[in-house]
Parts: structure tokens; sequence; C-alpha cells
């Protein structure tokens, strides 16, 4: 007997994006919280720098409005940035009345008592944050009070295989999903989920490159499965490398926040020479398209492993209390920061692509949102201002929330679902080809699909992948499913969309930059890069 859950809210995703939909949702619905690991494993978590928002009296919405269309390369969309940023100060204020604990600094009185920090691309002193670790702050924070509440059941360990939807049902005309299959990672069945409202807040997919500051949940699960149930995504080439993650053979995915930099940190060549201003004016504290990149240039430039991050040159005590996690990390790999540069490199970090969304997360399928990292909004453009993620994942949870109250008494209880079938498949009987196809893709996406590409080097890379793809999609046909290889089929599904998205872009612009055709074409008006797949049905 397989096992059915029945709710009128499915969450597939417990970041910022999914907790705060969740806790933003009236009291009536009966919700459901799905996270494939720990509740808390999730890209929210790590986050260092923290949450811009127009905080201060001396900063206006305009003014990051505008910081937000420059870093955005001409790409963003204008009336999404006018609707987040307007949405900044209360979705702050939510959070500091379910709370969340941020820095506070008493001698800032424009700024309301917090001590608001610096990062690329921003034109004033307007990110809030929890010291280094306002995500596990957030994350925190909502959690115990998603746990408080009744009408809310999580699933930990439970990963979300596909979407299901009408389309094989009876309702042709419109496409409506109608829940998700589940593995349950503990008792290794298959489960079905079905909800009135089903919400991807599955957050990105930084995972499909070699070195990432993310963790390992970040397998663009979400964009994979929304794709296959026929929504369109977008702007899937543009693939945020943060600059500065740690350089230590055992530092996996730490990253050094931009905001060592907005606190005075200088890059420096290893003879110690600064760099930066070669490149832009804003030195440092350029956005980051064009720090990763200047890095990227300068390391293979001199042949260098690494590049270095000081900061030592403030004092010791505001180091420590700044950046108590990022000190006592780096102490822990021998490393004093208050003494010694960081070593650092750039690595894969933010998705700004992804499903499309409108202004109520609603994506191409009747009853499913789009909510954070996952969602293409038009937030973002071409390149991501720093800590405007965060505050996304708020924004878009309240809309979709009011999205959803709205429609609540429209959308009716999906049919019975069908149960997952696995009569046709046996036990894998070659797991190294899931272990070796991870590593294979992860490899081939860094080194011809990263920071700088070219023609050929995507041309290579999709050759693999259609390769990588055509095996994968077999072995999953033919294999009962296990964690890895429901991973491993969406990861290659995502590098596809990434590839086939870059190669359709002939300009560089923002994160997307090739050799081959290395100037913006601002000739004619660049768009979105639209990707839309053979089960898309409009509506
Ligand atoms: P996540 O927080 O990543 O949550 C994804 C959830 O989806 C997890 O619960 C996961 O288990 C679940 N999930 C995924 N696939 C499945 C599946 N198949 N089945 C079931 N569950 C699934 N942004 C800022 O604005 N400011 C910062 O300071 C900042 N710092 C960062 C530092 C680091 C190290 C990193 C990695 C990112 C940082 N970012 C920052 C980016 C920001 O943290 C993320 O974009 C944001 O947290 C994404 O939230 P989310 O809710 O969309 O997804
Ligand atoms: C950081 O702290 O540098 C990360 C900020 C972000 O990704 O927005």
């Amino acid at each position: 007997m397989s096992t059915n859950h029945n709710h009128d809210v499915l969450i597939i995703g417990s970041g910022a994006a999914g907790l705060s939909l969740a806790l933003r949702l009236g009291e009536h619905l009966k919700i459901a919280i799905v996270a494939k690991r720990e509740l808390e494993e999730t890209n929210t978590y790590y986050a260092q720098g923290g949450i811009s928002a127009v905080l201060d009296a001396t900063d206006s919405i305009a003014s990051h409005v505008r910081d937000t269309l420059d870093a955005g390369g001409g790409l963003c969309h204008e009336e999404t940035v006018q609707l987040v940023v307007e949405n900044g100060p209360q979705n702050i204020e939510w959070l500091l009345q379910g709370g969340v604990n941020f820095t506070k600094d008493d001698t800032s009185a424009s700024s309301g008592g917090y001590h608001l920090t610096r990062e690329g691309g921003h034109s004033h002193r307007r990110v809030i944050h929890a010291a280094d670790a306002t995500g596990k702050e957030v994350e925190t924070t909502l959690q115990s009070q998603v746990l408080n509440r009744s009408n809310i059941e999580v699933f930990a360990h439970h990963i979300a295989i596909d979407l299901i939807t009408s389309e094989k049902g009876e309702e042709k005309k419109q496409k409506r999903c109608y829940g998700a299959y589940m593995l349950n990672q503990q008792s290794d069945k298959v489960e079905t989920f079905s909800a009135r409202f089903v919400v991807l807040a599955t957050g990105g997919a930084s995972k499909v490159y070699l070195y990432t500051s993310n963790p390992d949940v970040a397998t663009g699960d979400g964009i994979a499965m929304a794709w296959r149930a026929g929504c369109r995504v977008a702007n899937m080439e543009f693939i945020q490398f943060h600059p500065t993650c740690l350089h230590h053979p055992e530092a996996k995915s730490f990253l050094i926040s931009e905001a060592v930099r907005g606190e005075g940190g200088q890059l420096k060549l290893p003879d110690g020479t600064r760099f930066m201003d070669q490149f832009d004016p804003r030195g440092e504290l350029a956005p980051r398209d064009v720090v990763a990149h200047a890095i990227d240039h300068e390391m293979k430039r001199i042949g260098a492993d690494c590049l270095y991050l000081d900061i030592s040159h403030r004092p010791a005590d505001f180091i420590q209390e700044h950046f108590p996690t990022i000190y006592q990390r780096c102490l822990d790999f021998g490393i004093d920061i208050t003494e010694q540069p960081i070593p650092v490199v750039p690595a894969a970090h933010y998705t700004c692509g992804g499903v499309m969304a409108d202004h109520q997360a609603r994506t191409d399928i009747t009853g499913l949102y789009a909510v954070g990292e996952i969602a293409y909004t038009g937030l973002h453009g071409a390149n991501r201002m720093a800590s405007n993620s965060l505050l996304e994942c708020l924004v878009f949870a309240e809309q979709a929330a009011k999205n959803i109250h709205a429609q609540d008494s429209e959308i009716s209880l999906p049919p019975t679902l069908p149960p997952w079938d696995e009569s046709r498949v046996t036990e894998p009987d070659e797991e190294v080809v899931v272990s070796h196809n991870w590593d294979e893709l992860r490899h081939f996406m860094w080194d011809y699909v990263g920071i700088v590409r070219s023609n050929k080097r995507l041309e290579r890379a999709k050759r693999r992948v259609d390769l990588l793809r055509r095996e994968i999609v077999e072995y999953y046909s033919n294999f009962r499913v296990s964690n890895d290889l429901l991973e491993l089929r969406n990861l290659v599904e995502v590098a596809d969309l990434i590839i086939r998205s870059a190669m359709s872009r002939r300009e560089s612009r923002g994160l997307h930059y090739t050799i081959d055709f290395p100037y913006s074409d601002d000739r004619v008006q660049q768009k979105p890069t639209i990707l839309i797949p053979e089960s898309y049905s409009p509506y």
C-alpha cells in the first residue's frame, strides 16, 4: 500500500522562501513543508552578509532600485525591482516582530538602532544582518515559529521526484498541479502528496559546478521538475560566481562574506599589490560579476591558485565582533584573519535565472507557485546585487500567500492520484554510473561553462551533457530511484538549460562572459533568455 498525504498547501523547501510562506498563510489551511535533508540544511542557513532594504533615513527606495538595475546589467524587470524594494522595509519589520535578532548599533540614530553593512553595488549602507551568520538567525527563528504551528506538518528527509499535473488526466485545457511524488528517505518508499496549491521553494542549482559556496541540497531539483512538468525557465546562463570563497583543501564551500570588503577588506595579489582599481572605479565594492571576473583574470594572468582578501588593517576586536564565524572558521584552518590575508577563489554561488514566476509567484501551471532562488522574477537581471536574494524570498512568499488566500475558495481538491509505479524497475546494478556521472558533469560545467565561456567550450559541454542525459534517463527508467540518482537526473537537466541559454546569448553581459562575443550588444534592447519546454501548454 502506498502512503497518501493530503494538504491544502504543499510547500517543497524549508529555506527562507518556504518557511516564510508557511507562516504568512492563514492557520485554517493545512500545510505540508517538505525538505530533502534536515529542515535547516538550506542555502538560507549559510547566508552571511545580510538582507538589503531601505532602513536608513539617508537612503531611499529610488537609490536601492537604481543600484539593483545597475548591477543587473540592463536585464532587470523594473516593475519587479520596484515591487521588491518597496516591500523591503515591512518584510524586515515582519522578521523583527517574529524575533529575528539583527545586530544593533546604538550609535546610529538614522538606521533605527541597527547596524547596516555595505556590499558590492550598493551605494548606501543598507544590509541588515546578524553579525556574519544572518541566515542561521533567520532560518532558526522562522523554524521555531513553524514548529509551533499546529496547522503545519513537516516532512524532513523526503525528496520530491516529480510534480503530478493534470496533463495525463481529465483537465486537458488548463494544466493544473495536483501534488508531487516524494521518496521518503527513511522508509525508502515513494509517497504521494496531493494538495490544492503546490509551492516550489527548492532553491538554486549551484551544485552543478565543481566548486560552489552552496550546501549539497542546491541541485536545482525544482527547476528541473517544473521544466519537465511544462513551465518555462528564463535567464539560466546567469550563474553568479561569488568572488571570495576560502581556498583551503579542507574548507568545502566556505564563503568569505562580501561584507568583509564592505567593511574595508582589500583584494591583493600574492605579492600584496591591490588590483581592483584597474578593473572598476568602485574597487572592491564593484558588483560581483566585475570582481569575480577580475579575480579570475588575475589568477590566470599570473598562474596563481588563489588571491588574497586582507582585512588585517582593521582592529582585531572589530573583526572578531563583526565576523565571528569567518574569524573562527579561518582560525580552525590556521589562518588568523586579524593578522594575515585570507586565500580566496571564486565559486558558483547563486542561480539568477529559474522558473518563470509572475508578481504573485505563479508559474505557467495553475496551482503551482515558485518562490525564492528557484524563481525567475526579473529582479536580478544579468547579475544579482548582494543581499537582494533573501529579500526576494520574503517579498515573494508574502505575494504568493496573498494569491493563495485570494484563490482559496476557487481551487477544489485534486482528484485521487495514481500511486507511484515501480512495477518495471529493479535494484540498481552499478551505482558507480551515478557517482561517476556526478563528477563528470560538475567537472565539465566548471571547465567549459564557468566564469569565462566560448563557443567551443559550450559546444563541448553540450555534446557531453547530451550523452550523460541519455545515459541517466535510461538508468532512471530501469532502476529503483535513490537520492543521488534523483539529484543527478535534475543536475543534468539544469546543466542542459544553462548551456542552451548560454549558447543562445551572443554577447557578454553581467555574469555571462564569452570570449567570442566579449562586449554587450546594445544595438537592440536585450531580452531575457526564455526556454520553452515541449510540454508547455499556455493558458
Ligand atoms: P534554500 O534556502 O536553498 O532552501 C531550499 C530548500 O529546498 C531546502 O529545504 C531543500 O531541502 C529543499 N529541497 C530542494 N530540493 C528538494 C527536493 N527535491 N525535495 C524536497 N526538498 C527539496 N543571500 C542574501 O540575500 N544575503 C546573504 O547574505 C547571502 N549569503 C549567502 C551565503 C551563502 C554561503 C550562500 C550559499 C548563499 C547566500 N545567499 C545570500 C543566497 C541566499 O542564501 C539564497 O538565495 C536563499 O537563501 C535561497 O532561499 P530559498 O528558500 O529559495 O532556498
Ligand atoms: C555574502 O555575504 O557575501 C553573500 C551575500 C549574498 O550572496 O547576497
